[in-house]
């Protein structure tokens, strides 16, 4: 199945669901789902296949009008619900946008061209793509250096008659709207993301997705399956043919049957969820010097020798570091990768400058100056670095800056160091003024 195929199909399944959406147990589901994923103020969200944008506005409110948020979808009439909520509150949500199109092919739609994003989301969705891994990576292109992707897949025992009708399709030469067969096991979402080139930071089981937690039926139930499915359900346009749904009902009820373990069929109603992170493109051998927070949660890699130290003796240093002064060495930014960032948390004390730290521990770890969504100077701090395992040249101590708000009771050491009331640059167009 090409992806417009797929896509299509997806419109003909959606379409008519569109109406009645919001109604059902996805607005809980979206939540929990959010609930999951570490989502901080700024941050540049792309959710796919966004539908209602049940999800997309809960991620709007957790990265703040400083942030970004992104809705995909294929089914026109998904996506109108979508945009009709940020028409209801157009100020609240005037970071979000929606765009129509196959996020099988997203260099197809024109404003994401060149677009990268720290968080990815992938809601109740995955399963409908023939073949995850190619989606996944082809997703994962979008990520920025450290950015993370959230997905969900189903429990092969998640409503039983959905497996039951995919492998009734296949033994006919057909095809369902969905690809549930892969998704077994937690192991099964580590698989593909890992197939598709992330490093898995997590993988969860969600139970009670839609409220019936779990049930179970006889092995004479196929029979009410089927017609619930087949004649009045979901697939009744996929099997029309009178002389097709003949033979399905027979693999059906066999199909069925198979499922029975001491005469009964269990039904459970669990998702997994995964979240995954572009891999690390620094080899261990590339690294020149690495560093964390205190507590794991964060860590990075840097494969650029650092410019040497800089103490911002800064009001903004001081109370987020709760001392006199922050030390920062430069990189450039593309030498920089996070490894981990499960804990990692971004904070904007001014529009210019980003500073993260991990919000579990408190430590303060990088401070990047972004100009039209650009990195222009990228820091980390010294006090993350793990010295001990430095390679190459060490840096040495090379200024003070904004010693004008250094703190009353801080004594500046006698480190030889030039000091400045603000940056060198401004000081030195302060005095040729
Ligand atoms: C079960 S809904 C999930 C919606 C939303 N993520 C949520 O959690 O409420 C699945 C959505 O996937 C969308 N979809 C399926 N295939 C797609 C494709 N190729 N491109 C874009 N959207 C697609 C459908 O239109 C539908 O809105
Ligand atoms: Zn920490
Ligand atoms: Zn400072």
């Amino acid at each position: 199945m090409s992806s417009g195929l797929q896509a299509q199909a997806a419109i003909q399944l959606y379409e008519g669901r569109s109406a009645d959406y919001d109604n059902t147990w996805h607005v809980s589901f979206a939540e929990r789902f959010a609930s999951h994923v570490n989502f901080s103020q700024g941050q540049h969200v792309l959710d796919l296949a966004c539908g209602t944008g049940l999800l997309t506005y809960i991620e709007a409110d957790a990265v703040g009008p400083t942030g970004r948020v992104v809705g995909v979808d294929v089914t026109p009439g998904m996506l109108q619900r979508a945009m009709a909520k940020k028409q209801r509150e157009s100020a609240r949500f005037a970071h979000v946008e929606f765009h129509e199109g196959d996020i099988l092919s997203l260099n197809t739609i024109e404003p994401l061209q060149g677009q990268k994003f720290d968080v990815i989301t992938v809601a109740s969705a995955l399963v409908l793509f023939p073949d995850p891994v190619a989606a996944i990576r082809h997703w994962a292109g979008y990520l920025n250096p450290g950015g993370i992707v959230a997905m969900d897949s189903t429990h092969p025992k998640n409503l039983v008659a959905g497996i039951v009708l995919e492998r009734t399709a296949k033994r006919l030469g057909m095809e369902m709207p969905y690809h549930r067969e892969w998704s077994k096991s937690e192991q099964s979402l580590r698989d593909v993301m890992t197939a598709a080139g992330l490093d898995v930071v997590q993988v969860v089981t969600i139970e009670n997705q839609s409220g019936y937690g779990k049930r179970e039926y006889d092995v004479s139930d196929g029979i009410m399956q089927f017609i619930s499915n087949v004649i009045t359900g979901m697939a009744q346009t996929i099997f029309a043919d009178s002389e097709v749904r003949r033979k399905a009902k027979d693999i059906f009820e066999e199909e069925w049957e198979k499922l029975a373990e001491h005469g009964k069929i269990e039904e459970v109603d669990s998702v997994f969820l995964g979240i995954a992170q572009e891999a690390s493109q620094i080899l261990s051998e590339d690294v020149v010097f690495s560093g964390g927070c205190r507590c794991g949660g964060v860590r990075y890699r840097s494969s650029a020798q650092p410019s040497p130290i800089t103490f911002c003796h800064c009001r903004a240093c001081q109370q987020v570091s709760g001392s006199g002064s922050l030390p920062f060495i430069e990189i450039p930014t593309e030498s920089l990768r996070m490894t981990s960032t499960i804990t990692l948390k971004s904070l904007w004390l001014s529009e210019k400058a980003e500073r993260t730290f991990c919000g579990s521990c408190g430590a303060p770890i990088t401070m990047k100056y972004i100009s039209d969504g650009k990195v222009t100077e990228c820091y980390v701090t010294m006090g993350s670095v793990d010295t001990e395992k430095f390679k190459g040249e060490f840096p040495k101590i090379e200024q003070h800056i904004y010693v004008k708000e250094k703190a009353l009771w801080e004594v500046l050491p006698d480190d030889g160091a030039p000091r400045y009331e603000v940056t060198r640059e401004d000081d030195m167009r302060a005095q040729s003024a």
